[in-house]
């Protein structure tokens, strides 16, 4: 099976000894304790299971300049995002000491994890800027991810971590949420070789259906992993319920049994279009996959990217073999009126615009909005089905 990035093995921070895990519980009772931003508890949630091996814990300031600056760690690990804790409340927070953090999305914020603080230091204003514009390629506050970040306090507390739980998503989405070391056996057990993996932060579609069925043979995989975002998103994106039993929906009825492994993974969504999908992919290796698609407008927002500025970063700045799993490049896939099939445009260089089927997501909204049924030529009518109740019930709540 492929290896994980940077290491032989997979470095899960979670405990999962249980009388470890108790004594870790009755000593943080006793320690000086910080609220996380969402964004760290992602972060945690990530490092705890495996994911984001091999990284310990909070990145320190040279770190998180170098890994926006060129994506690396000062010892060597390519990154390409920096992994930060950021605070605007350093009290009580020393060098040298072990605190608790707590979890701002859980009732009561229990504790997540124990940090060993190695170091306190203040990002300044320019330190702030640079890293947003690295990672996200502006410093735009319409951004949502620029807004996040910039929101997050001045205060970096890094150091290792020891992670004592996975937040809410194994109560949420006890179905769905796996760890990486839960893929890989599964993976293993199931005797794939090649796997593909689908990054989705939305219900899919037909588009999505046929990148994941077009990928699947051109790679000659064993099966594809679809792993969708279940963390946070912008206001307006579908949230994870409605688009887990929208993909539950298209896999049982559309695709091949024994085909797909529908899981989802707890991480804050970043809109870092390029910047992500390289995380994107350096995650899905250590959930043992071999490919990751990457098509249009991946993981990106509004125009803030070319639509395909998330396939030549791997190019432009992913050194040789700083990673080994590979990319599928996808084109803008569509409907085609002309061939009755959902083809990627470089496939059909005779097509106009107005031969395909294609649907802006606002469009998409608008008419879910409105009670009128998508394109079966867009999306399946079973999928649109639950998209449509969503919305039904979205409108019937606000009234
Ligand atoms: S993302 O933010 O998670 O990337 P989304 O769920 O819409 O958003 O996309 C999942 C994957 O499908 C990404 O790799 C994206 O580039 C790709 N994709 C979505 N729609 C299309 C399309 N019409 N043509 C080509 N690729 C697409």
């Amino acid at each position: 099976m492929i290896k994980p990035h940077g290491s032989d093995s997979l470095m899960p921070l979670l405990v999962d000894d249980p009388a470890r895990l108790e004594a870790l519980r009755t000593e943080a009772e006793d320690m000086p304790s910080m609220m996380l931003s969402s964004a760290a508890a992602a972060n945690a949630v990530m490092l705890g299971a495996g994911y984001f091996t091999p990284l310990q814990g909070f990145m320190n300031k040279a770190d998180a300049l170098a890994v926006a600056e060129h994506m690396q760690t000062g010892s060597g690990v390519f990154w390409p995002v920096p992994v930060v804790n950021l605070t605007a409340d350093d009290s009580g927070i020393l060098p040298g000491s072990r605190i608790a953090l707590r979890d701002p999305n859980v009732t009561g914020h229990p504790v997540i994890a124990i940090q060993d603080i190695e170091a306190v230091e203040v990002l300044s204003e320019e330190d702030v800027d640079f890293i947003a514009q690295q990672v996200y390629r502006t410093n735009d506050e319409a951004h949502p991810g620029v807004a996040t970040f910039t929101s997050l306090g001045r205060v970096l507390v890094s150091g290792p971590i020891q992670v004592l739980n996975l937040s809410y998503f194994e109560t949420d989405f006890p179905e769905t949420f796996r760890t990486a070391v839960e893929i890989r056996s599964e993976i293993e057990k199931r005797g794939w070789e090649r796997v593909v993996a689908f990054q989705t932060r939305n219900p899919m579609h037909r588009a999505h259906e046929e990148l994941c069925k077009m990928a699947l043979e051109a790679v000659d995989a064993d099966g594809i992993l679809i792993h969708m975002l279940l963390g946070k998103l912008k206001p307006g994106d579908i949230p994870a319920d409605v688009r887990d039993a929208a993909i539950r929906k298209m896999v049982e009825l559309y695709f091949p049994p024994n085909s797909v492994m529908i899981t989802g993974y707890g991480f804050d969504m970043l809109y870092a279009g390029p910047r992500e999908a390289v995380l994107h992919a350096l995650f899905r290796q250590n959930a043992g996959c071999t490919h990751l698609i990457v098509g249009r407008d991946h993981a990106g927002v509004g125009d803030y990217y070319g639509a395909f500025d998330a396939q030549t970063i791997f190019d432009e700045s992913v050194p040789d073999g700083a990673m080994e799993i590979e990319i599928f490049k996808a084109d803008h896939t569509a409907y085609s009126k002309k061939l009755n099939k959902v083809v990627m445009m470089r496939d059909a260089p005779d097509h106009a615009k107005e031969d395909f089927v294609l649907l802006s997501g606002t469009r998409v909204r608008e008419m879910l909005g409105a009670g009128e049924d998508l394109p079966v030529e867009f999306a399946r009518p079973e999928v649109a089905r639950i998209l449509m109740d969503h919305y039904a019930e979205e409108a019937a709540n606000s009234a």
